[in-house]
């Protein structure tokens, strides 16, 4: 039979991964999240001193790396060449790198296969950019989750503040501004609903609303899913 698989996209800071992990455990679902998989090869090319512009070293650097995930108590851990990264890749460094080498299809081919193997072998709640457009366009369940860039600024700042990080509110809301303009705009899998995706905006909803609203999506659609 096959396997369950709901697909969550959407920007920077609208709450994708909070909400796919408090959907993943109520449903027994294993939740994977692909932006750490970006974020550990960002990590392999800044301690490797490969610029995110020189595509050829990105390029070349790519046999080399293996990413691969594995779960503690249903936490996702990323595995780095045989190194656990989970602790060093959610810094703002590191996403800003993410973002900006994954507009390269070699790092993107090397992601996508594992994250197709991942929904094949058991039912996933995927997290990313590109999972209802191309990772998993066959996908049962479809969500475009997104909230104003303000509400997601805000939220940024907070969590950043409440880690005891400097920062700066303007700054952090120019930083997920820049992080749009890559994510939408690169050429290969840009980051866009899905034709079939079910748009949430969380921008004046809490945690529970938006996860009683996606809820009720995956209720209705009834495991039914189309083409995008
Ligand atoms: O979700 P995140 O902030 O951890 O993702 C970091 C970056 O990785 C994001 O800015 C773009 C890239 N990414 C991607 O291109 N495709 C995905 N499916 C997930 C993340």
């Amino acid at each position: 039979m096959r396997h369950m698989n709901i697909a969550i996209d959407g920007p920077a800071g609208a709450g994708k991964s909070t909400i796919a992990k408090r959907l993943a455990k109520e449903l027994g679902y294993i939740y994977v999240d692909t932006g750490a998989m970006y974020r550990a090869m960002a990590y392999y090319f800044l301690t490797h001193d490969i610029a995110p512009e020189d595509e050829a070293a990105i390029a070349a650097a790519c046999p080399s790396i293996s990413v691969t995930i594995r779960y503690e108590d249903g936490e996702q851990q990323v595995v780095l060449n045989g190194e656990n990264v989970n602790g060093v890749i959610r810094t703002e460094e590191v996403g800003n790198m993410a973002s900006a080498t994954s507009v390269y299809s070699v790092v993107r081919e090397k992601l996508t296969d594992l994250q197709r193997r991942l929904a094949a072998e058991a039912d996933v709640i995927m997290d990313g950019r590109d999972i209802g457009t191309c990772v998993l366009p066959d996908a049962q369940v479809k969500i475009y989750l997104t909230a104003s860039i303000k509400a997601r600024a805000k939220r940024r700042y907070d969590e950043l503040a409440a880690k005891g990080a400097a920062c700066d509110f303007d700054e952090v809301e120019r930083d997920i501004a820049d992080r749009d303009d890559r994510d939408m705009h690169r050429e290969v899998s840009p980051l866009r609903q899905a034709k079939d995706a079910v748009p949430v905006d969380s921008s004046d909803m809490g945690i529970d609303e938006v996860v009683e609203a996606i809820r009720h999506i995956i209720a209705r659609s009834g495991g039914q899913g189309e083409k995008a």
